[in-house]
């Protein structure tokens, strides 16, 4: 893909984390994402999708989440280290290479990612991607650092998202969206 352009910062410091992630961010994820499935089960109920996609899946925190509301949960992350203990955490998750993902598009319903952009070197490009990857009216479950502040999320996010739900985590800023038709 030419347009997931990543820090090799960022991939060395979640590669030297890897072990210790769940023990130092584990309770602080597991909290995020109750919030997130109180908001899902509000909005669509029992609802489960065909193929959904956890973008930057981490040691799998947020796949475990991803693997209730939809039937098949594919996983991706710059962080070889952090995607391995993925693997083994969610059994039949289906990881997907950086340079796999352009065979991936028009093919999510839902994709997933909890506190990724915010290490982005370029969210838009990534926000971008995401769009690319998910069908016609798919959803994306956005949850990001509040660090750069709304002001800088809401505009980006809107050029390619209609922003169904938003709520101001204590960490996070967590928004529900569904891909615009047009740009
Ligand atoms: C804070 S962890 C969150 C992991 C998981 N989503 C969770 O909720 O526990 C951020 C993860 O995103 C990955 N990451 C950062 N930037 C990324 C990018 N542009 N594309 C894919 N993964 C990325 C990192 O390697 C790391 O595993």
């Amino acid at each position: 893909m030419d347009n997931n352009e990543y820090d090799e910062r960022v991939v060395d410091y979640y590669n030297n984390l890897s072990d210790v992630y769940d023990e130092l961010y584990g309770e602080e994820q597991n909290k995020k994402i109750r919030i997130i499935e109180e908001i899902y089960n509000r909005l669509f109920g029992s609802k489960v999708f065909e193929k959904g996609l956890d973008y930057g899946c981490g040691t799998g925190i947020s796949s475990i989440f991803l693997s209730k509301i939809s039937k098949e949960v594919y996983i991706y992350d710059i962080s070889e280290k952090m995607i391995e203990i993925a693997k083994n955490k969610v059994k039949n998750a289906i990881p997907v290479k950086i340079n796999d993902l352009g065979n991936y598009l028009g093919f999510f319903d839902v994709v997933l990612s909890v506190t990724v952009l915010q290490d982005s070197k370029d969210p838009e490009k990534d926000l971008e991607l995401i769009f690319k990857l998910l069908k016609e009216e798919g959803l994306l479950i956005l949850s990001v650092l509040k660090k750069k502040g709304l002001a800088f999320w809401k505009p980006l996010i809107k050029k390619y998202f209609n922003i169904i739900w938003f709520y101001e985590e204590d960490k996070d800023f967590i928004f529900f969206l569904i891909k615009k038709i047009k740009l």
